[in-house]
């Protein structure tokens, strides 16, 4: 059993006459669980062990300009696509002051952040896997130039992922690239409920590169937030059973994907994508966030496999959009059966050519 590590610092403060001003800019991206995190305990540790491929080119950008605060606690404006934004001012401010045991220099500042995606937020992208990984960056960041902590590329790493699970578990695997498992698992030696562990190590050559084509079936807000979901995993009669099956299945995904077992690989991974829904379906209240569309797709998926042999699989996030998992040397004959036999089922902003990618970079 891995102990929670302390991060709580009460040094890391400026000195009252010294409190700077700059700016520094991140940009992160989301991920997409093979294996789900669906139901958790206080506070934001996972039920189960999830693993994801960290993505490449659905991310947010953020830029945090910060200065003295005269308040006396943290202040904030915070602005999306250029526009002041209320609901994530709130939100990222409350996170912010839930954070002040470990960066006690939070309630010195006032921070402007200026945040962009590159996806539509709210639509199973998971747009809090980026936005809060992004932030947590951007403090583990001013940690290290400020105070001289921090400087092994390894705890900055380690702290940034614990810090953004406090924001949403799914953004503690973002802080890494590639293939990253967050929750503790007998599987792998070194993994923790407190923070992802990259595992890139070992892995057959067919998984590196992986394509994800993001199909957004449809880009609305969702009716029931994950929040909601994880929490109605309380009192759903399945829930033991699927906890157990996710560690099962986590230690026969990775035996794949080392391997290079295509067929596993697809099976377990459809198969979660179903089980989170399916969990969906059999709590109490029930709900669904699959669309007609998300269905057709998901038989063409099926029938493009069996008449093709080609590795096309799929997989779902909490909401109807439809992420379509295949080997780079694949894409030549998959994107033309996307573009001419699936973008019927899609929104107007029709796909996201997105893939496996390295994890957050430092841009300012
Ligand atoms: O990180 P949260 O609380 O938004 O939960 C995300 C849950 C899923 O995206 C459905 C699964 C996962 O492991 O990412």
């Amino acid at each position: 059993m891995h102990s929670e590590p302390d991060y709580h610092h009460s040094d890391l403060r400026f000195p009252e006459a010294a409190v700077p001003s700059g700016k520094i800019a991140w940009r992160s991206p989301s991920n997409i669980a093979l294996v789900k995190y669906w139901g958790k305990k206080p506070v934001q540790i996972p039920q189960n062990p999830s693993i994801s491929f960290t993505l490449s080119k659905s991310r947010s950008e953020t830029e945090v300009a910060y200065s003295p605060s005269v308040a006396g606690k943290p202040e904030m404006e915070f602005y999306f696509d250029g526009n002041r934004h209320p609901v994530f001012e709130q939100k990222t401010l409350k996170f912010f002051e839930t954070l002040l045991d470990i960066f006690p220099f939070i309630g010195q500042l006032k921070f402007v952040i200026r945040s962009k995606n590159t996806f539509p937020h709210s639509a199973g992208i998971a747009s809090s896997a980026s936005g809060m990984s992004v932030l947590a960056m951007v403090l583990c960041d001013l940690e290290r130039q400020y105070f001289g902590t921090l400087q092994n590329e390894d705890d900055f790493r380690r702290k940034a992922s614990y810090v953004a699970r406090l924001g949403s578990g799914s953004a503690a695997r973002s802080v890494y690239g590639g293939l990253v498992i967050w929750g503790e698992t007998e599987a792998v030696a070194g993994t923790s409920d407190f923070y992802g562990f990259p595992v890139n190590e070992g892995i057959d050559p067919v998984f590196q590169n992986y394509q994800d084509t993001i199909l957004l079936v449809d880009a609305g807000q969702k009716k029931v937030s994950s929040r909601v979901g994880h929490s109605l995993m309380k009192t759903n009669p399945f829930a033991a059973e699927r906890f157990r099956q996710a560690h099962r299945n986590l230690a026969d995904l990775l035996k794949a994907l080392r391997t290079g077992d295509m067929e596993t690989f697809i099976r377990i991974t459809e198969s979660e994508a179903l089980t989170l829904h399916a969990m969906m379906m059999t709590s109490q209240p029930y709900f669904l966030l699959m669309k007609p569309n998300t269905l057709q797709i998901i038989e063409k998926v099926f029938a493009f496999r069996e008449e093709t042999g080609l590795p096309l699989c799929f997989t779902l996030d909490a909401g109807p959009n439809v992420h379509l998992l295949y080997p780079a040397s694949a894409k030549a004959d998959i994107l033309p059966f996307i573009q001419n036999e699936l973008t019927a089922f899609l929104s107007p902003l029709g796909f996201i050519e997105d893939e496996v990618g390295n994890g957050p970079e430092k841009i300012l």
